[in-house]
């Protein structure tokens, strides 16, 4: 497969560190320090299906395509506006296809999953393009009386349109199960035949060290098992894309490769953790900022809750838009 359009849906809601300083013991300077986040988007009056279907109209547009040219739309998110329609059925109505349409759930990863299944019914010739997007609005996941979740994550949807083509070098998935350091329960709903399911603590729960700890090692995994797939070293990747979690996460992962810093971008001091939204968003910038060149090489890398986690390696085909939107923040000075 090959990335043929992208787009993007942000909140208008920007919510910063000072901010948050108004309603929960911490500072800015805390947040920052352990993070790398100053600043991260919030929904308010809109759902999160607008966002998204924003997201794909845009990425429709820029690949020249119409709804009726789509073939499958996926979404990969944790918590759309409804359990049910899923919110893939929700954006076939918004950009008029009738399509197959689903969504995948694999938290933080959930992006690197999409392509995967994107590129295997490409593959497979059960589509000829794919509608792919990332949204998540974990916001609304949050408990926000804990001061150590709750500043971390933004909302927003990324999306991508994905044709036949040789993009794919290489693609690494994996899961190393967990639900104790990262999760979140489901609603007990009101069975009365339903005993023992309640739960005392509303939002999501997570041991902050434990995940850091994973991440990094699981990312250097990943990465180094999708660069052996695609028989490339390091030094002959354009851009490193890491899921954008925690600027501490993404500094470890540059010394362990000995990464040129010029080559990995981000954006989490103004984004947050978009969990699946997180490198739609990122790439997105990067293509709007005219950094990105027909022919480099990408490599993308995300972890999550389950624990799941993936890296890839893939081909950049598209040439720069006409009008660019410069972001001189997105690489260190
Ligand atoms: N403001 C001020 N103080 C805070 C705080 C906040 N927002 N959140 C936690 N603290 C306090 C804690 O209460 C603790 O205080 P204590 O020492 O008095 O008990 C202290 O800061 C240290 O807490 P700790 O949780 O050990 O901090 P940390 O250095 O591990 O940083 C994270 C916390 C969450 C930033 C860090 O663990 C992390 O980023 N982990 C990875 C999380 C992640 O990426 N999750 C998503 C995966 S997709």
């Amino acid at each position: 497969m090959k990335i043929t359009g992208i787009g993007r849906g942000i909140p208008d809601q920007v919510v910063t560190n000072h901010q948050l300083e108004q309603i929960l013991d911490t500072s800015d300077d805390w947040i920052k320090s352990r993070t790398g986040i100053s600043e991260r988007r919030i929904l308010t009056e809109q759902n999160l299906n607008e966002l998204a279907s924003n997201a794909s109209a845009e990425a429709l547009a820029d690949a020249g395509l119409s709804g009726a040219d789509i073939d499958l739309v996926l979404v990969a998110t944790t918590m759309a506006d409804y359990i049910f329609p899923n919110m893939a059925s929700m954006i076939t109505r918004h950009i008029g296809a009738n399509c197959p349409a689903m969504d995948l759930h694999a938290a933080c990863t959930g992006f690197l999953y999409g392509l995967q299944t994107a590129n295997a019914y490409l593959k497979a010739g059960l589509a000829r393009r794919v509608l792919l997007v990332g949204a998540e609005a974990i916001s609304r996941l949050s408990d926000w009386n804990d001061r150590g979740t709750c500043i971390l994550f933004g909302d927003g949807a990324g999306a991508v349109v994905l044709e036949e083509g040789d993009g794919l070098k290489s693609m690494h998935l994996s899961t190393q199960a967990d639900d104790r350091v990262l999760f979140m329960h489901s609603q007990p709903g009101n069975s009365p035949y339903t005993k023992g399911h309640s739960h005392d603590k509303p939002g999501l729960t997570m041991e902050g060290q434990d995940v850091f700890r994973f991440a990094v090692s699981q990312c250097e995994k990943d990465l180094r098992t999708a660069l052996e797939l695609a028989d490339m070293g390091m030094e002959e990747v354009d851009w490193v894309l890491l899921h954008q979690a925690n600027s501490r996460i993404i500094e470890t992962i540059k010394r362990r490769f000995n990464i040129d810093p010029k080559k990995v971008p981000s954006n989490i001091h103004r984004t947050g953790n978009t969990s699946a939204a997180s490198i739609p968003l990122l790439l997105w910038e990067l293509y709007h900022a005219g950094m990105l060149k027909p022919g480099q090489t990408l490599a993308l890398s995300a972890f999550g809750a389950g624990l799941t986690s993936g890296a890839c390696v893939m081909t950049w085909h598209k040439d720069a838009p006409k009008t660019l939107i410069p972001a001189d923040d997105l690489l260190p000075q």
